[in-house]
């Protein structure tokens, strides 16, 4: 049976290019939307791509009256916590604003299926860790508010139309897919395990260690790192299960394994061969010392079984990726 044609938004960027790759390894027929603000149209692995942006009400209706479209995946953002402090109002705009005509553009067209990325963002300082769903939600910037207005704007749509919807919060995406020539291509780059990899490479001096006081047990942050490819299978599972009539869903992905700054470094340094020289930095506000999923919910319902988990193999994902990217 031939598969519903899906809409991939943000799909030229990181996760979203990783996801047109899976979904059209799973028989899906993928039409990607980018505005390439950040994205990078070589990254697109396949199906049609339409320049432009999701915030340009033409231009999704052209592409819903082109396209048996059933089913959007919106991975575009902004998606800089620094950068959201300094500019909130461009965060409203892209990540809340236009979220909201995309989902009056889909309304109109008659498309009832939605899976948004969402992200520990939203959670804030955590009262417990492992955070579970049920977690209050209070973010300490304007990134993490955009993303959580935008889930309390999906669930009042689906009380008042035939919107169902998956909302699947992230925690650090890495990793790159073991197979296809694409990876994590941000510009400024503002994750780990890439800056710690551009220095191996020979495009950055050190990596900067902000704050190793925290009450951990080496002083450095602990993150949640989950392999891209482990977050584009909960996306086709969460797919699957909105199109067979599954209710609405939100679910973190995570490992549920903390590693430390240290402990990410440490290992850069035996997977690269590299000395990677670290300089410790002044603690950045709004950083938890401790951030860890409970990802046991989407395990439960939806099957989910991330294959990468143990950090080296993340890493080394990665590290192939970066060294073609340098070369
Ligand atoms: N990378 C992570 O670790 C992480 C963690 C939690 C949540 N997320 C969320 O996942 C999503 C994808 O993240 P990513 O790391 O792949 O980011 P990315 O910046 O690599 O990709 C985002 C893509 O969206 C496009 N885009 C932005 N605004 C647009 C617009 N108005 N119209 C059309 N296209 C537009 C960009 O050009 C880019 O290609 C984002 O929503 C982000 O907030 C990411």
């Amino acid at each position: 049976m031939h598969k519903p044609a899906v809409l991939v938004i943000g799909g030229a960027g990181y996760i979203g290019s990783h996801m047109v790759l899976d979904l059209l390894r799973a028989g899906y027929p993928v039409v990607t939307l980018d505005d390439l603000s950040r994205g990078h149209r070589e990254l697109v692995p396949g199906g049609d791509f339409i320049e432009g942006d999701l915030g340009n009400p033409a231009v999704l209706e052209q592409v819903f009256s082109q396209y048996p479209i059933k089913a959007v995946m919106h991975f575009a953002a902004h998606s800089q916590v620094g950068e959201s402090v300094q500019q909130p109002l461009e965060y409203y705009r892209n990540n809340v604003a236009n979220t909201i005509t995309l989902l009056q553009s889909m309304q109109q067209a008659g498309i009832a299926h939605f899976i948004f990325s969402s992200t520990a963002a939203v959670y804030g300082e955590p009262e417990s860790i492992p955070i579970t769903e049920a977690h209050p939600c209070s973010p300490t910037n304007p990134y993490g508010t955009t993303k959580l207005t935008v889930e309390h704007i999906l669930r009042d749509v689906s009380h008042a139309s035939e919107l169902s919807y998956s909302i699947l919060r992230y925690f650090n995406a890495a990793g790159a897919d073991a197979e296809a020539t694409i990876g994590e291509r941000h510009q400024p780059e503002t994750h780990l395990i890439p800056l710690v990899l551009q220095v191996a490479t020979g495009e950055r001096e050190s990596i900067s260690i902000f704050g190793d006081n925290y009450p951990t047990a080496d002083g450095t942050c602990l993150r949640d790192y989950i392999h891209v490819s482990d977050l584009t299978q909960a996306h086709l599972l969460a797919l699957e299960s909105l199109l067979n009539g599954g209710g609405n869903s939100t679910y973190n992905l995570g490992n549920s394994t903390g590693y430390s700054v240290r402990q990410i470094i440490d290992t850069a340094r035996q997977i690269t061969g590299h000395p990677i020289p670290a300089i410790t930095a002044e603690r950045r506000e709004g950083d938890p010392a401790i951030l860890i999923a409970d990802s046991s919910l989407i395990r439960a319902e939806l099957g989910w079984q991330p294959r990468y988990e143990n950090i080296e193999d993340i890493i080394r994902s990665a590290w192939v990726w970066h060294q073609q990217e340098a070369s």
